[in-house]
């Protein structure tokens, strides 16, 4: 339903100070010509020593901010102000409701509320371990061998399980958003949610993204895992059987291999070199909805830049190995996110995991809106003339 914006916000406001039924809101995206101070926003209620607070976290491009707010006036000033501020979309699920937001270019709000079939049970609390994504009882954490038969980490797999965590918090912010924005549709159990894992592993993601959209968010799911090897293949589906899980998996390359339906969500996590881009032109052909890639090692730029010339006056960046290489690992992330931009994808390069675990933690994050930016391609023209690089991507992706 289409509105002025001063009644569209009505509603979301209303739910939103409804501490008693709100689970969560997530607020994204910019209007037209604007910049919010925030790429994205998270609220909901906590339960606190000091009493019911909103808890807001907020993100920059490098990492999160959080705060807790009293309810009552300064709730409701912390509120105000992040309404005030000119995101495109909100979405906001309460314990029986969902209602979207969005700020069309015409400057009207589009909302559209939708009922759940069941309520959910709203968790307000504040203690870390219980607001787990995916909590380590659930069982694919035991069939996976993350967690033991009393349903805790292992101590020595915890570093895989926080990558789970972070991933499905990536996972959900991305599906989030292009959801609000109207780029991804609602799906049914008769018509799930498409999900592909290309160069899926051992899926521990690949499951993870399958109980979170469809037991946590409640959204009808079905995942394909695809990795060249068999062992991988076999090993996948007898979890996914063991479990009961709406999971299938096939042995292919991530060029070649065939799905039975185009997926809406490619998922491509450390594919090794230009494995990444062969996914990200997968996701490209398939108009995918969705992307999230995380790129493992980074060779064909970095050779490339061995082979060229530098440009002047930028000798000083490729003279020394490793500057070379962390250029290169720059070089080729920027490269793909303006190649996707010029695809009609909104693209955010962020942190994966933080930089302790693993130096190969940055995602990409794509969302196709179809729109594409004025200049991206003299941009990008502009700087692989002066490299004299040929991304593997814009290869693939063809004139
Ligand atoms: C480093 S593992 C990552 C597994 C998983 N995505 C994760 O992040 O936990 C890379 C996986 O991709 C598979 N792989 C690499 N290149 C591939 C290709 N071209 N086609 C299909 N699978 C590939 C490998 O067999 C391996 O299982």
């Amino acid at each position: 339903m289409s509105a002025d914006l001063p009644a569209g916000f009505e509603t979301v406001r209303a739910a939103l100070l409804d501490d008693a039924a709100l689970v969560r809101a997530v607020a994204g995206g910019r209007r037209r010509g604007t910049q919010p101070r925030w790429r994205r926003v998270e609220l909901r209620y906590v339960d606190l020593k000091a009493g019911r607070h909103l808890q807001v976290t907020s993100y920059d491009a490098t990492q999160a901010h959080t705060a807790n707010h009293a309810v009552g006036p300064d709730g409701a000033a912390a509120l105000d102000a992040l309404l005030a501020e000119p995101f495109a979309t909100w979405h906001v699920d309460t314990a029986e409701h969902t209602h979207q937001l969005r700020v069309t270019k015409r400057g009207e709000a589009l909302v559209h509320t939708t009922s759940r079939t069941a309520p959910v049970a709203v968790a307000r609390d504040h203690d870390r371990e219980k607001q787990r994504l995916l909590p380590p009882g659930d069982p694919i954490f035991a069939a996976l061998g993350l967690a033991g038969g009393d349903g805790r980490i292992k101590p020595s797999r915890m570093a895989k399980y926080r990558q789970v965590e972070e991933f499905l918090r990536l996972l959900d912010a991305t599906v989030t958003e292009a959801r609000a924005g109207g780029h991804l549709r609602r799906p049914t159990a008769e018509d799930p949610l498409r999900v592909v894992d290309l160069g899926c592993g051992n899926a521990y993601l690949t499951f993870a993204a399958q109980r979170f959209l469809g037991e946590v968010r409640g959204l009808p799911v079905a995942v394909t895992g695809v990795d060249v090897k068999q062992q991988s293949r076999e090993h996948n589906s007898a979890v996914a059987t063991g479990l009961g899980l709406d999971a299938t998996f096939v042995v292919g390359t991530i060029a070649d291999a065939v799905l039975e339906q185009e997926p809406e969500v490619v998922l491509a996590l450390h594919a090794c070199d230009t494995a990444t881009d062969e996914a990200l032109a997968r996701a490209v052909g398939w108009r995918a909805s969705v992307v999230l890639a995380a790129p493992c090692c980074h060779h064909d730029i970095a050779a490339q830049l061995r082979r060229a010339d530098t440009p002047a006056p930028y000798g000083e960046l490729t003279r020394h190995g490793i500057l070379r290489e962390r250029l290169a690992d720059t070089l080729t992330d920027g490269l793909r996110a303006s190649l996707l931009r010029q695809e009609g994808y909104r693209v955010d390069v962020v942190q994966f995991v933080e930089s302790q675990h693993t130096p190969r933690n940055t995602m990409l994050r794509a969302v196709r809106t179809g729109a594409v930016p004025d200049g991206v391609r003299d941009e990008y023209d502009g700087l692989v003339g002066a490299w004299g690089l040929e991304p593997r991507l814009a290869t693939l992706l063809g004139p």
